[in-house]
């Protein structure tokens, strides 16, 4: 573990204050009197001053409808929206642009494959892969998939540390296995699987895979590519874009295999009342008039991590997770939940003799925001033989000194308990 004086040194090597003033409102807040210390992370992100104003700009200055107009505002949006679309290739290092589907979110992304790839593809008997730590949005839609279509859905169990047991996991596999579906750093636990070798094993029964990537992008590197995973999804909200915003990567062969899914405007070629034709991707899937000002914000966001580096993100929020761990570690009558060699800047625990939605609601007194329940991952909960836990979540803009206020003001409500 590190020395706080290395730990110093490597924020200023971050240029913490520099990215604070980024966002100068919210960290300026006050809570309760106290200055907002904000660790909901992995709830969803604060924005940037750049991607708030990126898309006021599109509302106050610019706004029409896309890929419908010729007059000088439509198309101006729809060049904003193609190169957000470039962008976020660039980001993800998709092979080609239409690869990348806007969609509403993760949740969305998910459902779009399960209802078109899994409805066309999979039949009864087939089998369906998920690891135990899966969030309900990776859960639920395969489970709606089987009870139609008669597929099985297997799960791969995790130890106590909240690892995958890759052994197990591999036993799981066989011919039978059509789709591998897997969350890549779990939101509950912080556990950054081994999603390379998932998808290599996986692989060699011809499996599909596809990544949850929602509590990956803004905290590691992700190259899709190279990962060679057949779908990747993820939400812009959690990597300091705007909520309703979403990304569906597929590669170009499966996703022109797959029928729509919504039917309405930009998504048809040819609508006769006998007849239907469908438009080419990336519009095939991407129905109505979409979520314009999200996409162009979408984009800023990814615009300013790859301003700052991912990687670089990646060393401050490990450093300031391992602070965190060290020092909450100190706290007596404390119980991680989630201690996985490999992790992302996710801290949940419980407290002994203190129900985690108290902990939320007296913390929330001292300023601090963390989040507090199931997490949207009851499974996780069963195997933890808790109903809930508490969890900090840390980002590119908090600081060591987030972290001590974090944990002084744990210490003052365990003495209350
Ligand atoms: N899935 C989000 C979380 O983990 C909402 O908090």
């Amino acid at each position: 573990m590190q020395t706080a004086k290395k730990i110093e040194s490597q924020l200023s090597e971050f240029d913490i204050k520099k990215i604070r003033q980024d966002f100068p409102q919210v960290l300026q807040t006050k809570v309760h009197g106290k200055p907002l210390i904000y660790l909901d992370n992995a709830a969803t992100t604060l924005k940037p001053k750049s991607v708030v104003e990126a898309i006021a700009k599109h509302y106050q200055f610019e706004a029409s409808n896309i890929h419908r107009g010729v007059h000088f505002l439509s198309e101006h949006g729809t060049a904003l929206c193609e190169q957000a679309r470039e962008r976020i290739q660039d980001f993800i290092n998709a092979d080609k642009s239409h690869e990348v589907i806007f969609t509403r979110g993760t949740t969305e992304s998910i459902n779009l494959v399960a209802q078109t790839y899994g409805r066309s593809f999979l039949k009864a008997g087939d089998e369906i892969i998920v690891s135990e730590m899966e969030h309900h949005s990776n859960i639920v839609p395969w489970q709606m998939l089987c009870a139609e279509v008669g597929c099985v859905l297997k799960v791969a169990p995790m130890n106590d540390a909240g690892e995958l047991v890759f052994e197990e996991y591999k036993k799981l596999l066989n011919a039978k296995t059509k789709l591998v579906s897997m969350v890549y750093v779990s939101n509950a636990l912080g556990t950054v699987n081994p999603i390379k070798e998932v998808i290599q094993a996986a692989k060699e029964f011809n499996a599909v895979v596809m990544v949850d990537g929602a509590q990956a992008v803004a905290h590691l590197p992700v190259d899709v590519q190279e990962l060679d995973c057949d779908f990747f999804v993820f939400s812009a909200h959690k990597i300091f874009g705007p909520t309703g915003m979403g990304v569906l990567y597929g590669k170009e062969e499966l996703l022109n295999k797959m029928p729509p899914w919504q039917g309405g405007g930009d998504m048809i070629d040819q609508v006769t009342f006998e007849k239907t034709t469908y438009n080419d991707l990336p519009h095939k899937f991407e129905a109505g008039t979409p979520h314009i000002a999200g996409i162009i914000g979408f984009a800023e966001a990814i615009k300013y991590v790859q301003g700052i580096g991912v990687t670089a993100i990646q060393k401050h929020e490990q450093m300031l997770l391992e602070y965190a761990t060290d020092e909450i570690s100190k706290i007596e009558g404390i119980r991680l939940i989630g201690t996985a060699k490999h992790k992302g800047a996710v801290l949940g625990f419980v407290m002994e003799g203190a129900h985690p939605s108290d902990i939320g609601t007296l913390i929330d007194m001292e300023g601090v925001a963390i989040r507090t329940g199931h997490h949207c991952a009851q499974p996780v909960m069963r195997h933890f033989g808790v109903s809930a836990t508490a969890r900090a979540s840390f980002s590119l803009y908090n600081t060591k000194e987030d972290v001590n206020v974090f944990i002084a003001a744990l210490k003052k409500i365990q003495k209350m308990f």
